[in-house]
């Protein structure tokens, strides 16, 4: 099979990163995840007690001083950060409100995107984010723009952090999922948009591996349709 790019964007919980994962796994290709570069990024510049709002000059500095890795090991992603391994300290409530916040700025998103088109330039890669399919790679030969439902997108965060053993407020997680998805939707520079060649996908009533399933199908049409 052709080594596509395949981009998967949606907003928070819709399912992207399991998606991507499973799609990766069953085609061979490599999976990115773009959201733990920001959220890597936004850990150490809380660590560093910087300003995370607005568009600091310090926080694009932070950005090119900064080396972020993402290695496959035993079939799971983890997130290294200049050499130390960050992976579970990144999926924190406090992070993610951070990550969203570092992501409106212009000058950072330059430099983590630079580094995300050299992760998937060879192809063979499935790339999830919010701004794949429009601006990191569009010429993707596919993108995914995933969704749910806010409700449903609340309970599968929250599912997962009970899992974890960590006792979050199912109402208090939907309230973040709409405050990250108008701060995601609304900011200047690259918002979370539907690039207009993406399939939309709505999987508030699909299970998991069915919508891996559906566009391992599709990557397989685009694939056999390629010249060469
Ligand atoms: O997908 P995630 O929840 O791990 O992403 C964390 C934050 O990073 C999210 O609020 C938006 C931002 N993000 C982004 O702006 N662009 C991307 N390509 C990926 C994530």
């Amino acid at each position: 099979m052709k080594t596509l790019i395949i981009a998967i964007d949606g907003p928070v919980g819709s399912g992207k990163s399991t998606l991507a994962r499973r799609v990766a796994e069953l085609l061979g290709y490599v999976y990115v995840d773009t959201g733990a570069m920001y959220r890597a990024l936004a850990f150490k510049a809380l660590r560093n007690d910087l300003t995370l709002d607005g568009h600091d000059a310090e926080l694009v500095a932070l950005a090119r001083a900064t080396r972020i890795d993402l290695r496959a090991e035993d079939g799971t992603q983890r997130v290294f950060l200049d050499h130390d391994d960050v992976t579970t300290a990144i999926r924190t409530p406090e992070v993610s409100q951070a990550a969203s916040k570092i992501a409106v700025n212009p000058g950072v998103r330059q430099v983590l995107v630079a580094e995300q088109r050299r992760a998937g330039e060879q192809g063979g890669v499935v790339m999830e984010g919010r701004d794949i399919g429009s601006v990191v790679f569009p010429d993707a030969q596919l993108k995914i723009f995933l969704t749910a439902s806010p409700e449903t997108r609340a309970e599968r965060r929250w599912r997962e952090h009970q899992q974890k053993g960590d006792h979050i407020d199912l109402q208090r997680t939907l309230e973040e999922i709409r405050e990250r998805d108008r701060r995601d939707l609304q900011r200047s520079t690259s918002p979370l948009v539907r690039a207009a060649d993406a399939v939309v996908v709505d999987s508030t009533a699909m299970e998991p591996e069915e919508v891996a399933r559906l566009v391992v199908l599709l990557a397989k049409d685009k694939s056999s349709a390629q010249p060469g």
